[in-house]
C-alpha cells in the first residue's frame, strides 16, 4: 500500500513538474512577444531622418516614403510637415520656385510653414511630433497633429 502511495505521489510530482515548466514556457512565450511588440510598434512610430548637422537652415527635405517634408526655417526651428492636402488628401508638392507646397488635384497652395496660401483648403497641412536624440531628429509618423494655422509653438529646435 505504502509503495502504491509512494508511485502515485512521484506521478503527481512529476506531472505538476510538468505543468509548472509547460506554464513558465508559456509565460516567457506571451512576453516575448508582447516585448517584440512593444519594440515594432517603436520603430514603426518613429522615423530617423538624420543627423541635425546634415540639414541647412531655410530648406525644405522630402520624405516621400514616410509621406512628410522636414521644413527647417531660417532660425532653425522645424516642422515635420505631412504632405496629405487637407481639402481632399492628395499629396501636396513642393514648388521650389515658388517657395510653397502645392498640391496637384485642386490647386491648393501652402506655405513652408505649411500654412494656406490658396484654396480650396482651409486649413494647414498637419505636422507631425519630432523629438532630437544623440543628434538625429526622430518623427513620429503616427502622430498628425491637425492645426487651422502656423505658430512658432510648433517649430522643434535642437
Ligand atoms: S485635394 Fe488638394 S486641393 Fe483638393
Amino acid at each position: 500500500m505504502r509503495l502504491f502511495e509512494q508511485k502515485i505521489n512521484r506521478r503527481n510530482f512529476i506531472k505538476r513538474t510538468i505543468q509548472a515548466i509547460l506554464s513558465l514556457n508559456v509565460l516567457y512565450i506571451f512576453s516575448s512577444l508582447l516585448s517584440n511588440k512593444k519594440e515594432g510598434n517603436t520603430l514603426d512610430e518613429w522615423y530617423e531622418a538624420g543627423d541635425i548637422n546634415n540639414f541647412k537652415n531655410n530648406h525644405i527635405y522630402p520624405y516621400s516614403s514616410a509621406h512628410f517634408y522636414l521644413s527647417k526655417i531660417e532660425n532653425g526651428g522645424m516642422l515635420a510637415i505631412s504632405t496629405k492636402c487637407t481639402h481632399l488628401g492628395c499629396a501636396v508638392q513642393f514648388n521650389q520656385s515658388k517657395d510653397m507646397f502645392v498640391c496637384p488635384c485642386h490647386a491648393s497652395a501652402f506655405s513652408k510653414y505649411g500654412e494656406v496660401v490658396s484654396p480650396p483648403a482651409t486649413r494647414a497641412l498637419d505636422i507631425y511630433p519630432i523629438s532630437i536624440q544623440d543628434n538625429k531628429v526622430m518623427v513620429n509618423v503616427t502622430k498628425p497633429i491637425k492645426r487651422q494655422k502656423y505658430e512658432a509653438s510648433q517649430l522643434t529646435y535642437a
